[in-house]
């Protein structure tokens, strides 16, 4: 049994923020599943959206953001969001975020992406990412308020239920090294879990991107939002010896051009923005390419600009690139899409409060209404650290640590064996993310869904069986919340009757008006009536 006043599921940059603050009179635990540098946040690479310039404005940031998210985000969010940019820099300064100034100016150098109309992203060279999570960590190691606990997996929630009201009490979770599990009891609960694109087989995330808050969550009776909209990021690397590696947005920004291996240029038959439009368009276009060729990647072509240049603005991809003998100053990159970025999630409020008390969510675990059907480039950093305020502060002052924390059972491993076949849980790991890239991919259709939803019922099934048979394991934690994040993929998919965003199915190929601001809501306990698994 582990006892502290707040609860932080997830080392990125929600759950960092969140902990700094918090009142350093609370006692804050955070737990990550792996290395605290294995996190979306730790491979960002483009930058934090902000108004930062004159010849910008909210009313652009918020009227672009709301143009790439057609015609589903919470408009109040999206201002409220916009609004907070330049404190949010200001902040990540503080924390010891050194970025890239502009030189002649001195003010900060800001590139543009995709759905931008102005230049607007703040970074660190191409490493915006490591920078934040190096900052935000070493101001936590100050902090003696808060304990970071490393190699702890989260299996489930710890919820009570009594006069018809539930309240999330903690959770349970494995310490990967020693392989014992805990409860953790606390005063309040934040998950900041990040995404679930490891559900796909081919993903820019790293591997803890496996919907773990999101599964918990929905098993502990919270609602979810919009999981059809899963955004693919449409330039990763290719090459089949490469680790899944994004290449960023910020080249285009900065002219590089998309074209066929023929060398010709294709995005401007697509649209009118090019190789800027919205990241929905530019995926669909060059999986529309791919399929029309039979290609294995388009190029990505920046070789045009100063080799000095290249090498200055973009470090990383450039040095990554060379381990693969592609030199980027010298020739063109081949690239593909990959599954990137979760815009649904567990709904929450401008707090970042759930439907279940003492549990918030916070990041890309969550559902704000910000990205709509489709999230602007470089607007999720800047999400993560506004509601990792706003929890924080909510939390700060509604927060009593009087009462003794209740009561909560110990894990229960008396009727469990270790498994004896290892093979069924990574079988499942590759045909689950298999078949939601081939069914449920970037271009979908009603056929092609169902199959899926008919493959992931049976797959839970088995998986539930496994799970009440064995000892649990990170690979089948994550293969059971997977499997439950696909479903809720899947029934969203099925739900949206539309092409709108990042959701396009050749049988419902127009937007209809009339679905204009309504999300696809799943509510576990319809849902289980309907479909047990
Ligand atoms: P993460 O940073 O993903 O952190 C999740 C944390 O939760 C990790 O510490 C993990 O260990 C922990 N966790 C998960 N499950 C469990 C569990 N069961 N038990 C314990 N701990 C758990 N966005 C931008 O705005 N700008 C960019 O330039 C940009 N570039 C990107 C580039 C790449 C390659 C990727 C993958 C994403 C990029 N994004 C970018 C998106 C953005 O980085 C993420 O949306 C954001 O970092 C998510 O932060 P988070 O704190 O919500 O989650
Ligand atoms: C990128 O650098 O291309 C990723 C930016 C983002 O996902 O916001």
């Amino acid at each position: 049994m582990y006892d502290t006043d707040i609860l932080i599921l997830g080392a990125g940059a929600a759950g960092l923020c969140a902990a700094l603050e918090l009142d350093s009179r609370l006692r804050v635990t955070v737990l990550c599943k792996e290395d605290p540098f294995e996190s979306s946040t730790a491979y960002a690479q483009g930058g934090v959206a902000a108004v930062l310039h004159d010849s910008d404005s909210i009313e652009t940031h918020v009227a672009d953001t709301l143009a790439a998210g057609d015609g589903l985000c919470r408009g109040e969010v999206v201002e409220h969001v916009a609004n907070a940019g330049s404190e949010i820099i200001r902040w990540l300064q503080q924390q010891g975020v050194d970025f890239t100034p502009h030189r002649p100016s001195g003010q900060l150098h800001l590139t543009r992406e995709g759905g931008h109309t102005r230049r607007r992203v703040a970074h660190v060279a191409d490493h915006t990412g490591r920078s934040i999570q190096e900052s935000l960590l070493a101001q936590v190691a100050r902090r003696p308020n808060i304990s970071l606990l490393s190699h702890r997996i989260a299996i489930d929630l710890i919820v009570s239920e009594s006069a018809g009201e539930c309240r999330c009490l903690g959770l349970y979770a494995k310490n990967t090294k020693t392989r014992s599990i805990s409860a953790y009891r606390a005063r309040c609960v934040v998950l900041a879990t990040g995404g679930c694109s490891k559900v796909y087989l081919y993903t820019s995330n790293p591997d803890t991107s496996s919907g773990d808050g999101l599964a918990m969550a929905w098993r502990a009776g919270a609602r979810v939002a919009n999981m059809e909209f899963i955004q693919f990021h449409p330039t990763c690397l290719y090459d089949p010896r490469a680790r899944s590696f994004l290449v960023t947005e910020a080249l285009r920004g900065e002219g590089a051009r998309l074209r066929l291996p023929t060398g010709e240029e294709f995005m401007h038959r697509f649209d009118e923005r090019g190789a800027l439009a919205p990241r929905d368009i530019v995926a669909r276009a060059i999986d529309f390419e791919m399929k029309r060729l039979g290609l294995d990647y388009v190029h990505l072509d920046i070789s045009h600009e100063a080799s000095a240049t290249i090498r200055e603005a973009f470090p990383n991809t450039y040095a990554h690139c060379l381990e693969f003998d592609i030199d980027i100053t010298r020739e063109p990159i081949p690239v593909v899409p990959a599954a990137h970025y979760t815009c649904g999630g567990i709904i929450t409020d401008l707090d970042g409060c759930t439907d279940v008390p003492g549990l918030y969510a916070i990041g890309e675990v969550a559902h704000t209404g910000l990205h709509g059907a489709n999230r602007m480039a470089s607007n999720s950093l800047l999400e993560c650290l506004v509601f990792g305020h706003a929890a924080s502060h909510h939390i700060n002052h509604s927060l009593s640590t009087e009462s003794p924390l209740p009561e909560v059972d110990s894990w229960d491993e008396s009727q469990v064996s270790d498994s004896d076949e290892e093979v069924v849980v990574s079988h499942n790991w590759d045909e689950l993310r298999r078949f939601m890239w081939d069914y449920v991919g970037i271009v979908r259709t009603t056929k092609r869904l169902e199959r899926a939803r008919r493959r992931c019922a049976m797959l839970q099934e088995e998986i539930d069986e496994y799970y009440q048979d064995f000892r649990v394991t990170r690979d089948l934690i994550e293969l059971r919340n997977l499997a439950l994040t696909a479903k809720l993929i899947i029934l969203c998919s099925l739900a949206r009757q539309e092409s709108r965003g990042l959701h396009y199915t050749l049988d419902f190929p127009d937007r209809d008006d009339t679905l204009a601001q309504q999300d696809t809501i799943l509510c576990p306990e319809t849902i289980a009536q309907e479909s047990p698994a």
